[in-house]
């Protein structure tokens, strides 16, 4: 079987991170972790990574003077010299442009912590316990030109309670991040995902009965 040579790309603590390189350990996992790559040069995740001696990057974006794209050349390049062929960003901060998008269409996806299409962008947490919602969760998708948008691969939902914090209930969002990103990027490392304009599919209706990832 040949492993798809995945980069994984952070900005901070990197538990994502270290839940696809824990799955990606197991000899039949169809990704091998190849490079971490940091924006942030002090990225706790940098660390982690080097433990299980991964191959790790830092392009730092406050070299680039605010241009964007420039940042995404030098990513782009740096993951083109490692022959990556998928990538998973995993608490990566980087509002994206479409060069770095357009350049790996349906090869990078993305968590969100939050379930998709509500609550985009930051502090979904708060969000979710000021609008009152009952079922929270996260997300992970292809990654498309609009921030926190792209076709949904998998979503996790966990209940709110009511004495629930934006802490409680992002710790609970968390664990549950970290059981859907594994799968995931074996669904789509593994080939085994049909994208069709928003929808994906795995074709196993069966097997889909368990993408819910209830408590
Ligand atoms: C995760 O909760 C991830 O979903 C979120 O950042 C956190 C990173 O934690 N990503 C976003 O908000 C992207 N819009 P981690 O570094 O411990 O994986």
């Amino acid at each position: 079987m040949s492993r798809k040579k995945t980069a994984v790309l952070i900005s901070g603590r990197g538990t994502n991170m270290g839940a696809l390189i824990s799955a990606a350990l197991a000899p039949d996992y169809p990704a091998e972790i190849a490079l971490v790559l940091s924006n942030r040069p002090d990225a706790k995740g940098l660390e982690r990574a080097a433990e299980f001696g991964i191959q790790t990057a830092v392009v730092d974006h406050t070299g680039f003077s605010g241009d964007r794209e420039a940042f995404e050349r030098e990513v782009d390049a740096v993951l083109k010299a490692h022959k990556i062929e998928l990538v998973a960003l995993a608490g990566f901060m980087r509002i994206l442009t479409p060069y770095l998008v357009n350049a790996w269409t349906n090869r990078m996806i993305n968590i969100h912590p939050a379930l998709l299409p509500s609550f985009k962008g930051l502090a979904t947490h708060e969000r979710a316990l000021e609008e009152g919602v009952k079922l929270h969760g996260a997300t992970v998708h292809f990654v498309s030109a609009e921030m926190d948008d792209g076709p949904i691969i998998i979503q996790g939902a966990v209940p709110v309670l009511d004495q629930d914090t934006p802490e409680t209930l992002g710790a609970r969002v968390l664990d549950v991040e970290h059981k859907i990103y594994p799968k995931a990027l074996a669904l789509v490392a593994g080939g085994r995902v049909r994208v069709s304009g928003a929808r994906v599919t795995s074709g196993d209706a069966a097997e889909n009965t368990g993408d819910l990832v209830w408590p």
